[in-house]
């Protein structure tokens, strides 16, 4: 029996728990003990550690990106992408996503993990055939949910094709950290004897049940879990590494971790998280554990949503109706997992139809997009009459989204002229546009600084 680990110290631990604000410099001095451990893969880049790098860090991601792969030359850089999503939840034209995963490829990673948040895999397939094209290893992921169609049949059929697609691998990805120790077992088991591909499981501690559910997933056969050095682990990160490799150990279980470089790495962490707890950027809530998702059916994030929604509005004493009206807007809607943006889109609806006294009264542009299909395929099946009452008699998207989007890069790179140095700049300012824009401004200025201060030295 064997199972590996990939750590995610560097990108969701670091998301999770301290909104991605640690910085390169933090990180740097650490890389090349992590390059040594042992890992699977290194979760290094994408998901928010784009976007934070360019409005909080001042920090030019693709610059972070390469000097880890300089530091880590040996370990397997791995990323996060929202297909056709890329980093945010917008839809990009092939174009940009092709772009984007060359660039990546180019720039240092190893292995790309793409998922859809509505599973479908028309949203996945550009960045999967891209990542393959560049020889990169496509970890196609599948978002975990629980809802009458998210049924082991339709994983299974989703995982079938996501090989038939080229993966490298299939990722068991929940986000929202509410599958249970039997869940994924069952799962597990199911992909395992349906697909030849290596099994990850990815989940989060907040509800309590992340070690359970990776030892499941390992006895199950699941050959890599996420985890997290222990000082950054738990609540809303990934179970301890260090903990998974003992327990899992025990019980026979081989890997190739190098538990004293681990300790290492764990060790400088420590230091900095203590710093974090002091400054606030780590809030000790974050921490614990949360079970009223496993009650309510709500992911804890969406929960305290709905609540600061009632309490700003006042109404704090219809909460009870919105826990009773959020599953059946989630019904309505095809049962999208309730993941950013479906969460929160599904929440606002919730509290709408109950504050406005008649159901889809009130209804927010993002539900009408999704209606409309350009969001993808809804896991379910979509209410007819509440499509029919919101959209009139509008015919739903025939193909996908992305296909009526004319191409964008070349374009976006002929307006940008000089502002833009290289294609991962005009690639960050499709992403992140005014953010993006800012960081360039900022970037020269601070040159412009450098260079008088070397003058001034000179003279
Ligand atoms: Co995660």
């Amino acid at each position: 029996m064997r199972i590996n680990f990939t750590e995610t110290v560097l990108r969701d631990a670091n998301q999770s728990l301290v909104a991605t604000r640690m910085r390169l410099e933090e990180l740097e001095p650490v890389l090349s003990e992590i390059n040594k451990a042992g890992y699977y893969s290194v979760e290094c880049w994408g998901g928010a550690t784009f976007d934070s790098c360019l409005r909080f860090l001042d920090e030019d991601p693709w610059v972070r990106l390469r000097k880890m792969r300089e530091k880590m030359p040996d370990a397997k850089l791995q990323m996060l992408l929202r297909g056709q999503n890329l980093l945010g939840y917008k839809h990009y034209p092939d174009d940009v996503v092709r772009k984007f995963v060359q660039r990546s490829v180019g720039n240092g990673i190893d292995i790309i993990r793409i998922f859809d948040a509505l599973n479908d895999t028309r949203n996945i397939r550009v960045a999967l055939e891209e990542t393959v094209k560049c020889g990169a290893l496509a970890s196609a992921a599948i978002s975990f949910s629980v809802s009458p169609v998210h049924s082991l049949e339709n994983y299974v059929k989703t995982v079938r094709e996501l090989e038939s697609m080229g993966a490298g691998s299939i990722c068991i990805k929940d986000m929202a950290g509410i599958m249970s120790p039997k869940q994924a077992y069952d799962l597990v088991k199911a992909i395992k004897e349906s697909v030849k591909l290596p099994v990850i499981v990815h989940t989060h501690c907040t509800a309590g049940l992340a070690y359970m559910t990776c030892l499941k997933a390992a006895e199950a056969g699941a050959d890599i879990i996420d985890t997290a050095v222990s000082c950054f682990s738990g609540g809303t990160s990934q179970p301890a590494t260090e903990t998974l490799y003992y327990a899992l150990g025990e019980l026979g279980f081989e890997t190739d971790l190098n538990i004293n470089a681990v300790k290492r790495v764990n060790d400088h962490f420590l230091p900095l998280r203590n710093e974090y707890f002091k400054s606030g950027l780590l809030d000790p809530v974050v921490l614990t554990t949360d079970s009223d998702c496993l009650n309510y059916q709500i992911p804890g994030g969406m929960l305290s949503n709905l609540i600061s929604q009632l309490k700003m509005q006042n109404a704090m004493d219809k909460f009870a109706d919105v826990l009773e009206e959020t599953p059946k807007v989630r019904e309505d809607l095809g049962y999208p997992p309730l993941v950013t943006p479906m969460s929160q889109m599904v929440g606002v609806q919730a509290v709408q139809n109950v504050l406005s006294g008649e159901r889809y009264k009130n209804v927010g542009n993002e539900i009408k997009s999704y209606l409309r299909g350009e969001y993808g395929t809804a896991p379910g099946k979509i209410n007819e009459e509440v499509r029919k009452k919101i959209l009139g008699d509008e015919k739903p998207l025939e193909g996908r989204f992305a296909e009526m989007l004319p191409p964008l890069f070349d374009k976006t790179k002929a307006e940008l002229g000089g502002k833009a140095r290289s294609d991962e700049d005009v690639l960050s300012y499709i992403a992140f546009p005014t953010v993006a824009e800012k960081f360039f401004e900022k970037r020269l200025e601070r040159e412009e600084n450098i260079t008088t201060y070397t003058i001034e030295r000179i003279d």
